[in-house]
């Protein structure tokens, strides 16, 4: 059931507008999310999101709303649309002349999203080159989760998952915690790329890992390693951290988040995570390749060398029947790896407890991979169909169509559905 209204808005009002709905423009202009609708044009709002909408000028508008969709007044000191206004403002004074880099930072649903598609927008309408890096690795737009992507705005949008990736880094989680150093090194690459690909402003969205010291570490690493111009806080506590940390150094700007706001619930995250999985792999096709002709940077059992059964007698308290089911032996610096037919439940001798690793490559099964083509650039992204040592194997399912020449496992596991079903086990990786 959707409903239809035409409704005449006077110059200076905003209104917020939570999706499923439909805006088109009839007579004036209006702003959303930092760029101007002109007459004729109209938006789109995905019904996990709300936006707050000015009107420039005296305005008639048609709103198509969805189920479960609204529209309202925003009351005095509930939309930041003016206050947004006033930082972009501020930021496009700064780098007016030279390249600019700006970072944003704030915790979960603070709009960090929404105020880097704001700045991207309003910054391209002033005719800046901008390039836009999604750092969120859980909440990653441009591309999948478990990547950071980087891509030229070129258009207005909503939303950063209208846009297009250019370039991508696999970082193979979904909570920076899990990857501290691949989620930072992987947003300073791509802010170096964007540097050379010669954007005027580089605009970087981050995670929202801002409750704990570490998180907060996090985000002055970041700060660190891309030497940002600006950073925009959308909290105020994240904010006195830190301005008290890099003052001096790097200006902060606070600015408010958005205090009604479609939030969107646990469930609600995943399933939009889920969508972008099927949306990435629903384009593509199963690749076979060998074991012994790519590069496989993180799956322990393989990178050892391998040992024969009777140097495993040695090293090791087994039985035959025990043993007959291994199928792959190897070692790696301190650890022997131990790979099984089948899932079986060995016992080790108790001295050699954390020196021996038993898994079965069964469980790689599922495993979204990073694929990496010439001089370890990211590709491509995969998920694991299977792996079979007698075969020598490892199938994937990838939209990547180009020559792979190597692996990086993530830690991330999907189901057929493609809906995340926990980690690679800590063996394999
Ligand atoms: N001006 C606004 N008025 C009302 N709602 C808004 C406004 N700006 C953004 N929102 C909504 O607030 C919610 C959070 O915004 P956004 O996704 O940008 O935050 P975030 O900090 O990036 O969240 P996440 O931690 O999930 O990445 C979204 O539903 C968004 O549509
Ligand atoms: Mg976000």
């Amino acid at each position: 059931m959707s409903s239809v209204t035409e409704v005449e808005l006077g110059e200076g009002r905003i209104i917020r507008i939570t999706g499923p709905a439909k805006v088109d423009v009839v007579t004036g202009r209006i702003l959303a999310v930092g760029s101007k609708f002109p007459a004729g044009s109209s938006l789109v709002i995905h019904k996990f999101r709300s936006y707050g909408i000015k009107v420039l000028t005296q305005s008639k508008v048609r709103i198509t709303l969805g189920e479960g969709a609204k529209v309202e007044e925003a009351r005095n000191g509930e939309e930041v649309v003016d206050e947004w206004l006033r930082v972009v403002e501020y930021i496009l004074r700064k780098c007016a002349e030279r390249l600019c880099k700006i970072l944003v930072v704030g915790p979960p649903e603070s709009g960090k999203s929404t105020f880097t598609a704001f700045l991207a927008n309003y910054l391209r309408e002033a005719g800046v080159r901008v390039g836009v890096i999604d750092g969120d690795v859980g909440q990653e737009d441009i591309l999948i989760p478990t990547t950071v992507a980087l891509t030229e705005v070129t258009k207005p949008i909503l939303w950063l998952r209208e846009l297009e990736p250019q370039l991508f880094k696999f970082v193979g989680c979904i909570s920076p915690q899990y990857c501290y150093p691949e989620s930072i090194l992987a947003i300073k690459e791509l802010v170096d790329e964007a540097v050379k690909l010669g954007f005027r402003a580089i605009v970087v969205n981050t995670d929202g890992w801002v409750g704990t010291t570490s998180g907060i570490e996090h985000k002055l690493a970041i700060t660190r390693w891309i030497k940002p111009d600006i950073v925009v806080v959308t909290d105020r506590e994240v904010f006195d951290y830190l301005s008290k940390c890099i003052d001096g150094l790097v200006e902060v700007v606070y600015t408010s988040r958005p205090t009604v706001a479609r939030e969107r619930s646990r469930e609600e995250r995943r399933e939009l995570r889920t969508q972008a999985y099927r949306k990435y792999f629903s384009r593509g096709r199963i690749r076979r390749v060998k074991l012994g002709s790519i590069g496989i940077l993180n799956i322990r059992a393989l990178a050892g060398r391998a040992i024969p059964a009777d140097e495993i007698r040695k090293l090791l308290e087994i039985s035959d029947s025990d043993l007959s089911k291994v199928a792959y032996s190897s070692k790696y610096g301190d650890t022997v790896f131990l790979v099984t037919k089948e899932p079986v439940d060995i016992s080790l001798n108790q001295n050699e407890a954390g020196k021996v690793a038993v898994l079965n490559l069964r469980d790689l099964r599922g495993a979204i991979v990073g694929l990496l083509g010439e001089r370890l650039s990211d590709v491509g992204i995969g998920v694991i169909l299977d792996a079979d040592l007698e075969s020598q194997e490892v199938t994937i399912l990838t939209p990547w169509d180009g020559a792979i020449r190597g692996l990086v496992v993530g830690k991330v596991r999907l189901s057929e559905d493609f809906e995340e079903i926990g980690r690679v086990s800590k063996c394999i990786l």
